[in-house]
């Protein structure tokens, strides 16, 4: 089934998609494939090159993206049978700001698509640029918490939030009457932030929480970023090497 874009942003999305895969998926390509509308379009696009005899392996973020993959032949390994790191994962962001930090896990594939990047050489961040904002939060940040005592987690988050200066709404997620449960089988908190005002904390401290499993705040994991606009222009922004609440020695 051929698709097409059906608005602005949707055309921005698809043109960063095909940019990306343009610019990474090379042969003997070994890419982590995002999830959400965005990585579909690029899903799809490596569809189109794999068909064309293009050698490629991916390692998808979720079942969704496994799923696509498999529907347009592209080969998939395992996450746990790769003897070295995969060259690039190619994935969008819920919000993205100006150091590359973003907000994930608007489609609850957050807990993979941190692992996923982490098990890559680089992380890139595909865009289009409605995503680009000056302060992180607006979109509410996912935060991904084991079903058991979920609601005793919600009250330690919480208490960290207001902890750290937020007055928060904290909501589990639910879809059609029914709580959203993960790929992993847990819930989502979106956390209703407002202005995320000191990244690094936020990222580390809510790690120290039982029953948190990940959230959605990257910090310091894109390597670069290709933004594009709906009329299909794209740019590459290369970010400078920082120091991040979260990145281990050997990443850097
Ligand atoms: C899923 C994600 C997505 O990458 C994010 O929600 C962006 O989605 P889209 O490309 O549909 O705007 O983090 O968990």
């Amino acid at each position: 089934m051929k698709y097409s874009p059906e608005t602005p942003q949707d055309s921005a999305k698809y043109a960063v998609g095909r940019a990306a895969v343009e610019r990474y998926a090379h042969d003997g390509a070994r890419l982590g494939l995002g999830s959400g509308t965005t990585s579909a379009w690029m899903v799809r696009a490596l569809g189109e090159k794999v068909a064309e005899g293009l050698q490629v392996v991916g390692v998808p973020t979720s079942t969704s993206t496994r799923d696509l993959a498999l529907s347009l032949d592209i080969p998939l390994v395992d996450i746990n049978d790769l003897d070295r790191p995969l060259d690039v994962t190619l994935d969008g962001p819920d919000e993205i700001d100006h150091d590359g930090d973003m907000i994930k896990g608007g489609g609850a594939c957050l807990l993979w698509e941190r692992m996923v990047a982490e098990a890559s050489t680089k992380m890139v961040c595909i865009a289009d640029d409605t995503k680009l904002v000056d302060h992180l939060g607006r979109f509410p940040l996912p935060i991904e918490v084991v079903q058991y005592g979920w609601q005793a987690t919600r009250r330690s988050v919480s208490a960290l939030l207001a902890d750290l200066g937020y007055d928060v709404e904290i909501i589990r997620r639910v879809r059609d009457g029914e709580p959203v449960v993960t790929d992993s089988g847990n819930f989502i908190l979106d956390a209703h932030m407002g202005v995320i005002t000191d990244k690094a904390t936020l990222d580390t401290n809510l790690n120290w929480i039982a029953g948190v499993v990940e959230h959605g705040l990257f910090t310091g994991i894109a390597h670069e970023v290709l933004m594009a606009s709906p009329s299909g222009e794209s740019r590459l922004i290369e970010l400078p090497h920082r120091n991040a609440a979260r990145i281990p020695e050997w990443r850097k």
